[in-house]
């Protein structure tokens, strides 16, 4: 899409803006130029030239103009994605064209069938195909008219579907505005898949856990309800993506001209000149079926691989005269075929349901299905959430059931196959009482879960402390989970204060404890105690409050117990404290039981103070950054230190969550994993240094 010579242009103008040195009265269409730049190379391309930080600073230049001079604001501005909030409805819109579906093949054979009846009707003897990835996503249809998108609408029956254009207007990959009249093209009908990459899926599936709602199965589920939600503002913290892939109606604009397009791969690579993501480093172009096979055979080994779930691939013959001469059927085209990769689904049968406790007393109930196996693995036990969740998918027990598995996500029930029970199923009782100690179940009327909220409960006390030691809380590696149960039922631990105060070394008389592992216990026992205060926060198990949260609460308060003090109304002030959390936090420290808990350990040494962070002048703020390697210019300690006095924040691993990772000589693995993660900026120490000198 750019050349080298644009994006030298591009970079110069970054400086140039970054530095305040654009003249944003007369040269605005240059700031949105810019912009579009930069979204390109982040959304299209996934190589990003500047932070996000840079990329809000200039957006924030545009912004407050355009908000001064509403005048000069255009339709395809990059600030124009944003919308007016709620949406009523999605009124039903006509396709220029239907939206067809592809036939199937599953093996070898059918695809030579399919080539055989291609070449039958061509005449030809051997057939261009091109080969690209099925996306496993919700399927669009875009319009662009005199070079603006107008709509965007779903697939419905295939005649008419929805118009979702404000949620398609905030799917940053998708241009608003391309220059199709330098082609001749007055409209164009587009079709493509949304998706949910599997980070962001990953990410949108924890936050759903962490406020105790049941995860979705996979990505297009996650992709197809993200379209249909009636606020744009959650639409575009969804992340969705778009792959542009078939072009189903085209006019010109000047009707003697004719639009001078042949194949399929030329299409897809004037759509990706054009600002659009077409599979440009995905698709290939091959001569006869066994080349197609070839091809599909080395793609799904990569599958797993892929940022994005694919279910297939497809088979396109590239020529387009020779498409329209094959035609269509009245379900799908003759000149198309989807080759489905082996199901990540499977049939199973739900034969029982356990009920399991958490540490926060919460009853999960759990299918015993017969093993299956699915996407790799034997499934045997899936969690089925809560009640609400059973009746929404009218679980029985004796039912057959299509689970699935999608990509590394936790094994999930799609549907039960209602069609086919004989009558002999059995609805699931929640029971009324704690299958550990017995004690009444309570629910609130907002939650879908019941719980047992008597404190001692055996199995909730297990959990917490199972919690409080885990990797990401305290990590006191040497007691493993299998050790607590076993060191919990011979009395030794009693909950969780009492991991500081057991006789660690009457362990002399128990199997399997040496001198060497009682020594390691008692040293990661110990070392636990200066353990930072964010970490010890989370490590209580307060409910909604995860590592983020945590972290959060650590930077604004001095002392752990300042807590007790505060209002929901003061809590709900931090960032990202909501309703719920703040209401959480604050019952916790409404507890006498937790109280005592906390004072218990104190008096055992633990970390009970933080530092608040001086709010810092800086340009780092809501950046996240991590060092690997050696620098040349300064200790490591002194960067992170530069990070955090310019507002910025150090992770301790590489993950999604991670914005910079600043690479100096000798990196290894971390850089490996960084390069993985397109969201990661890799710096060097040079680039580092210049960014905070801006
Ligand atoms: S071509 C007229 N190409 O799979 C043919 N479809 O099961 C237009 N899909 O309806 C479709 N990736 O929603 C095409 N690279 C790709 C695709 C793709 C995913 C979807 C699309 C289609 C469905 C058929």
């Amino acid at each position: 899409m750019y050349n080298n010579e644009q994006v030298k242009h591009f970079q110069q103008l970054s400086h140039k803006w970054l530095s305040n040195k654009g003249d944003i009265h007369n040269e605005i269409d240059e700031l949105r130029d810019l912009l579009r730049f930069h979204e390109h190379r982040y959304y299209v391309e996934n190589d990003p030239l500047i932070s996000d930080y840079e990329y809000d600073s200039l957006y924030k230049v545009l912004e407050t103009y355009e908000k001064k001079h509403p005048e000069f604001i255009t339709k395809d501005s990059p600030t124009q994605r944003v919308g007016s909030g709620l949406i009523k409805d999605f009124p039903k819109t006509q396709h220029l064209v239907p939206m067809l579906s592809l036939e199937n093949s599953y093996n070898d054979e059918d695809l030579q069938d399919w080539d055989r009846k291609v070449k039958e009707l061509s005449g030809l003897e051997e057939v261009e195909y091109s080969v690209e990835p099925k996306f496993d996503g919700a399927s669009i249809s875009l319009i662009y008219e005199n070079d603006l998108l107008v709509r965007g609408v779903t697939r419905g029956d295939g005649e008419t579907g929805d118009d979702i254009t404000p949620n398609v207007r905030q799917i940053k990959s998708i241009p608003l505005s391309a220059d199709f009249s330098k082609h001749n093209i007055s409209q164009i009908e587009i079709r493509g898949e949304i998706l949910m990459n599997k980070i962001n899926f990953k990410k949108y599936n924890d936050s759903l856990m962490e406020e105790g709602l049941p995860p979705l199965a996979n990505p297009r589920n996650a992709a197809a309800g993200s379209l249909r939600i009636k606020d744009t503002a959650i639409v575009r913290r969804r992340n969705l993506e778009g792959f542009l892939y078939h072009v189903s109606f085209i006019s010109p604009l000047d009707k003697n001209n004719k639009i001078s397009i042949e194949s399929h791969t030329e299409m897809l690579k004037l759509l990706w000149d054009l600002g659009f993501r077409s599979p440009q480093k995905e698709i290939k172009k091959v001569k006869g079926i066994q080349e197609v096979i070839k091809m599909i055979n080395e793609f799904e080994k990569e599958r797993d691989n892929l940022p994005y779930e694919i279910d297939g691939m497809v088979i396109k013959v590239n020529q387009l005269d020779l498409q329209e001469k094959l035609g269509i059927t009245s379900h799908h085209p003759r000149w198309a075929i989807a080759f489905k990769f082996k199901a990540r689904q499977a049939t199973s049968k739900l034969i029982g349901v356990e009920f399991q406790l958490g540490r926060t007393g919460a009853v999960t109930p759990v299918a015993k299905i017969l093993p299956v196996h699915v996407g790799g693995v034997t499934v045997s036990s899936i969690s089925i959430h809560n009640e609400d969740y059973i009746q929404e998918k009218n679980l029985k027990i004796g039912d057959q059931i299509l689970i699935e598995r999608s990509g590394d996500v936790i094994p999930q029930i799609v549907k039960s196959l209602t069609e086919l029970r004989s009558g002999e199923e059995t609805d699931i009782d929640f029971p009324k009482n704690c299958p550990i100690c017995n004690h009444t179940l309570h629910k609130t009327e907002d939650e879908a879960v019941w719980r047992c909220i008597n404190f001692n409960c055996r199995a909730q006390v297990v959990e917490r402390i199972i919690h409080f030691v885990s990797k990401d809380a305290m990590d006191i590696k040497s007691l493993g989970e299998a050790n607590i149960r076993k060191f919990y039922e011979l009395g030794l631990l009693k909950d969780v204060p009492s991991i500081y105060e057991f006789d660690i070394e009457g362990l002399k008389n128990t199997e399997g404890f040496g001198v060497k592992s009682i020594s390691n216990l008692k040293d990661a026992i110990e070392k636990s105690k200066t353990q930072p205060l964010h970490r010890l926060i989370y490590a209580l198990g307060i409910r909604y409050v995860g590592e983020t949260t945590a972290k959060t609460i650590a930077q604004k308060i001095t002392d752990l117990f300042e807590l007790k003090n505060k209002t929901e109304e003061n809590l709900m002030e931090m960032e990202d404290v909501g309703v719920k959390v703040a209401k959480s936090i604050y019952e916790f420290f409404h507890n006498e039981d937790n109280i005592a808990l906390l004072n218990r350990l104190k008096s055992f040494g633990l970390q009970m103070e933080g530092k608040v962070h001086e709010k810092c002048e800086g340009g780092l703020t809501g950046q996240t950054f991590l060092f690997t390697g050696t620098l040349s210019k300064m200790k490591r300690s002194e960067a992170e230190q530069k990070v955090e006095d310019h507002g910025g924040e150090i992770l301790g691993g590489v993950s999604s969550k991670l914005n910079f990772l600043v690479a100096g000589e000798d990196a290894g693995s971390k850089l490996e994993k960084a390069k993985k993660i397109p969201s990661i900026k890799i710096l060097t120490e040079e680039e580092f240094l210049n960014m905070l000198a801006i």
